[in-house]
């Protein structure tokens, strides 16, 4: 059997501006503080997710990733899982036509076979109706796991002439219902004081500058996503070169293979 091709001739469109990544971390303990069930907590932070998704465009952010559920989050009591998956369908409902309205585009990236019925049903109705929104892209991550999708996209590689990172890229989009193009994430943040990274985005994260910060995401702000963005642009990223001022001459492969002679 002829192995089937992925191509990756055309390099698929970027979308404009650059790629912020969110770990929402923080609910429990936002409602645990005020003696309140986590429940309230989750809700809180779907009012969170409406003000950085407001925000983000202003600030230069063309995608931005939202880990919402993780596919570890399913080892969650069943009353609070069940709530969530209630919470992620209702949020999408109601912001489905603000979304249309601003030209948020949304995707729900991850697994598609373990939700409910009626979540799958908000998910493809959002989708198809904000498709061709272009103030930002808007990637839910929703029962997801980056080693498993690592894993899946590996699968496919033995059927697939795929050789390059890049082509390996378009396969882990594909296996995660993604959109080819989005570029790779240049700024990480996790709320709530965790430094960890929980199985979230790890190729496409590569080289994202990361931010954490102790403030809990329902309390995340219009003004910290400012703030993260100002920390990000005062660094400087290698990507394994030198810093800007100790280059001379560019050091590309052919010219070090030119030395080497
Ligand atoms: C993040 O908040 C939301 C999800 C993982 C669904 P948590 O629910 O993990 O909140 P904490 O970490 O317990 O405070
Ligand atoms: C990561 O938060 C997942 C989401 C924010 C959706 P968790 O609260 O599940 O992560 P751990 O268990 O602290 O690593
Ligand atoms: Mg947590």
């Amino acid at each position: 059997m002829p192995s089937e091709e992925l191509d990756v001739s055309h390099s698929p469109k970027q979308d404009a501006g650059f790629h912020v990544a969110i770990i929402m971390d923080g609910n429990g303990r936002w409602a645990r503080r005020r003696g309140r069930p986590r429940y309230e907590g989750h809700r809180a932070g779907a009012h969170a997710v409406r003000r950085v998704v407001e925000t983000a465009p202003s600030l230069g952010v063309g995608t931005l990733t939202l880990y919402a559920f993780s596919a570890d989050n399913w080892r969650r009591p069943v009353h609070e899982v069940q709530q969530l998956m209630w919470l992620f369908q209702r949020h999408l409902r109601s912001e489905r036509t603000r979304c249309v309205r601003e030209g948020v585009r949304v995707n729900v990236i991850g697994r598609r076979d373990r939700l409910p019925p009626a979540l799958l049903q908000e998910i493809d109705s959002i989708e198809s109706r904000t498709r061709l929104g272009r103030t930002l892209h808007l990637r839910l991550a929703i029962d997801y796991s980056s080693r498993d999708a690592l894993l899946a996209a590996a699968a496919h590689l033995d059927r697939r002439s795929v050789r390059t990172r890049e082509g390996f890229r378009l396969l882990i989009d594909r296996v995660t219902h993604a959109p080819r193009g989005t570029r790779d994430v240049d700024l990480l943040v996790r709320t709530g004081g965790e430094k960890r990274l929980s199985d979230f985005l790890l190729w496409e994260s590569a080289y994202a500058e990361i931010v954490f910060t102790q403030r809990l995401w329902p309390d995340f702000s219009a003004e910290d996503l400012a703030s993260a963005i100002t920390d990000f642009r005062g660094r400087e990223r290698r990507f394994g070169g030198l810093p800007a001022a100790d280059v001379s001459e560019p050091r590309t492969p052919s010219r070090l293979a030119e030395g080497g002679r």
